[in-house]
């Protein structure tokens, strides 16, 4: 049956055109977002690999968390882009279109939630956030309790959740590309 896509045309369900793809905008964002997203894992790596106290692990926790609140306001950005326009029906049966909305949520919750606990994290322990060489002292000072509360949501197990989220977002666009021959990668790129 016919269905009325984002877009507003026609389709019949699952056949959508390739050409309904992901504006220049929300592409570029999504993949600037993407890149950053590894440089939080490499920066963290790298922070963790240097000596305590050291010049150079300071350096690490200042770049991450720079980028960091890139990625903040890039997904704020992003989130009200896509509030405010159409995006392209996705494929497939209403059970896999349900888990990618729902694997897509995830993903913004994840990109504009994780900044924040991370800066409750930085604060909760009484130290300095930094941007890009501006300083913002901690509102909070040192509190055990907000430690706790955000060192869990910006702790190592969460943030190996966001992996596997990820993960599963990439295989399934390499699914659709190779096995589905659906264009939904070429729609992103
Ligand atoms: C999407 C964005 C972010 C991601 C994916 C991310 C990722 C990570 C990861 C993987 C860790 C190591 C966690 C652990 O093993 O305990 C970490 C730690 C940390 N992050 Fe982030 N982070 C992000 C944003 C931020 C921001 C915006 C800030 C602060 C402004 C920040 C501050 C910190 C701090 C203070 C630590 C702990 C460092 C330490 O142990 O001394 N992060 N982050
Ligand atoms: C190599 C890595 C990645 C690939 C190949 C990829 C691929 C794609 C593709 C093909 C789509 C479009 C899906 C569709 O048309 O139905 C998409 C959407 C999306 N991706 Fe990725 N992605 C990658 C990494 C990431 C990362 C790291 C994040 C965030 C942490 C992310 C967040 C999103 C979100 C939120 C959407 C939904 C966009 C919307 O409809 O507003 N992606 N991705």
């Amino acid at each position: 049956m016919p269905i009325p896509t984002h877009e507003g045309g026609l389709h019949e369900q699952g056949k959508l055109g390739v050409d309904q793809g992901y504006g220049g905008v929300a592409r570029a964002l999504h993949w600037t977002i993407a890149t950053l997203i590894a440089g939080m894992y490499i920066t963290d790596w790298m922070r963790s690999g240097a000596g305590r106290g050291s010049p150079e692990r300071i350096w690490w926790l200042s770049a991450h968390e720079s980028l960091g609140l890139l990625v903040f306001a890039l997904s704020l950005g992003r989130f009200l882009w896509r509030l405010t326009h159409r995006a392209p029906l996705i494929h497939g049966t209403l059970l896999l279109r349900r888990t990618a909305e729902a694997g897509h949520a995830l993903l913004y919750l994840a990109t504009l939630g994780l900044p924040l606990a991370g800066i409750g994290r930085a604060m909760s322990g009484g130290a300095d956030v930094v941007f890009f060489g501006l300083t913002v002292p901690s509102w909070t000072g040192r509190n055990e309790v907000l430690s706790s509360i955000v060192g869990f949501l910006h702790g190592g197990l969460v943030m190996n959740l966001l992996l596997a989220l990820i993960a599963g977002h990439v295989l399934a666009a390499l699914w659709h590309q190779f096995v589905h021959h659906d264009g939904t990668l070429r729609r992103m790129i």
